[in-house]
């Protein structure tokens, strides 16, 4: 049985942080606000905090209950569960699937963070100012056309995320945590509160949050429930590797709904500012995806005052958003090969994130030169690894671990390692993750896959 060697664990409140770093990403930023504007508004928030409140925070429970008591990356803590419960070994499946999965999304996920190093430096040189939608849609479309500018921040994001978890749990991830995260909230309540002055809150406001109920479909509840375990991080070994160091007297149901209500604020609090800029600027449109926060925010950053400033607050926030995001893909894969096959962190994080940054210069090819090379169904090799990632591998993860943790494991062993949360909460977490969170999930796989296999069998 592999346990941690040196048996890292979290100081007080580090545990917090980190799932929160893991948490808040790209997702709450770009993603969540315009879904949100674009699905009804407040029903679609009513709507996505169900989400989180009945699927994702039962199965993040799972996760760190299983990585807490297995003690181990996830690939060992579910083989070290199996073995000590009498089931099978083949479970360990589950950590694969994670520690894969956390891989692959770290290849692209730095491409884009990338980025947002490059818009980070831009608006340091006050390249914004004067910009307008077209000029900017020209700036974002340079970006990807330059191969090499690409590479270089591909390089510089992961070599940053690999440094840090060279350094290890505690000296490492846990310091780096400790600093990023309040800076991350303080630029946030900075932007807040400059948007307030641009005296369009109340706009940005009722265009996220009024209640549109017409707006609200099924697909609407599947991309929330989609998004509710994106942005929690579930079904890719992050947060199971975090709970592996997490204290076993901290009580997990009370730390996850805190962390989920928080990722869930700050996608809320990004939203309003981001809004509230582009509102304030005449003759931009809310816009969406990657677009909103590449093309359209730029040109906000270039004619508000002291936009040049705001800008560079903006794009750190985004950084630090990132970075925590990645050093939680990063850690799944560098435990195991350090644990399992007994490699130095140094020289495991090295192998990691080498392989993964070479498998990312195809994600960067598929910006520019292989933007048309199809590889399956019309994608890219990027929207391919995001399809197979987000769609098929998160998802099918968090069903598995709903699975094992609600119907395989013993009553027994989840109520004597959860025993610092209520009872009551206990009941209803176990229930939630028997007959909920798996019908959820599947009902996402069954809604993205559906359509793909009839076309397939209608060709
Ligand atoms: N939760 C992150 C976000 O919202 C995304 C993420 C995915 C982070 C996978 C880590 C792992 O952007």
């Amino acid at each position: 049985m592999k346990r941690l060697k040196q048996h890292a664990i979290w100081g007080r409140g580090s545990f917090i942080l980190a799932a929160m770093g893991s948490a808040v990403g790209l997702g709450n930023i770009w993603k969540f606000p315009y879904i949100t504007g674009q699905n009804g508004g407040a029903a679609f928030v009513l709507l996505y905090l169900v989400c989180v409140l009945l699927v994702g925070i039962p199965i993040m429970m799972a996760e760190i209950m299983i990585g807490r008591k297995g003690r181990a990356n996830p690939v060992d803590a579910v083989a070290n569960l199996s073995a000590e419960a009498g089931l099978t070994r083949l479970w360990a499946i589950i950590g694969w699937m994670g520690v894969l999965a956390g891989f692959l999304i770290l290849s692209y996920y730095t491409v884009i963070a990338g980025w947002t190093l490059d818009y980070f430096v831009s608006a340091l040189q006050g390249k914004f100012a004067g910009l307008n939608g077209e000029s900017s849609n020209k700036l974002f479309n340079e970006l990807l056309a330059n191969k090499s500018r690409l590479v270089q921040w591909h390089t510089v994001f992961m070599a940053l995320t690999a440094l840090v978890l060279m350094f290890g749990v505690n000296r490492g991830l846990e310091s780096v945590i400790r600093w990023i995260m309040p800076c991350l909230f303080v630029l946030l309540f900075v932007l807040l509160g400059y948007a307030y002055t641009t005296g369009e809150m109340a706009t940005s406001m009722r265009f996220m949050f009024s209640f549109n109920w017409q707006d609200l479909s099924w697909n609407s509840a599947l991309i929330a429930l989609g998004h509710a375990c994106f942005t929690l991080s579930l079904g890719m070994g992050a947060i199971m590797a975090y709970g592996a160091y997490m204290p076993s007297t901290a009580a997990i149901g009370k730390t996850v709904i805190i962390v989920a209500l928080l990722d869930v604020l700050v996608g809320l609090l990004a939203g309003i500012s981001i809004f509230s800029f582009v509102f304030a600027t005449p003759g931009i449109e809310p816009g969406t995806g990657l677009g909103l926060m590449f093309v359209t925010l730029p040109v906000a950053f270039g004619s508000m005052p002291m936009g040049a400033l705001v800008g560079i607050a903006f794009f750190l926030m985004v950084i630090l958003a990132a970075w925590g995001s990645t050093m939680s893909l990063l850690e799944p894969a560098v435990a195991y090969l350090s644990e399992h096959f007994g490699f130095h962190r140094i020289s495991a994080c090295l192998m990691v994130a080498g392989s993964a940054w070479i498998l990312g210069l195809g994600s960067v090819l598929s910006f520019n030169q292989w933007a048309d090379q199809q590889i399956l169904w019309g994608m890219n090799f990027y929207s391919c690894l995001d399809f197979f990632t987000t769609n098929l591998l998160l998802p099918t993860g968090g069903l598995l671990t709903a699975i094992y943790a609600g119907w395989v494991l013993k009553k027994e062993l989840l109520d004597h390692e959860m025993q610092q949360d209520h009872p009551r909460l206990l009941a209803v977490w176990r229930w939630l993750l028997r007959y909920v969170s798996p019908v959820a999930v599947l009902a996402i796989i069954v809604n993205l896959f559906y359509p793909i296999a009839t076309r397939f069998v209608a060709e």
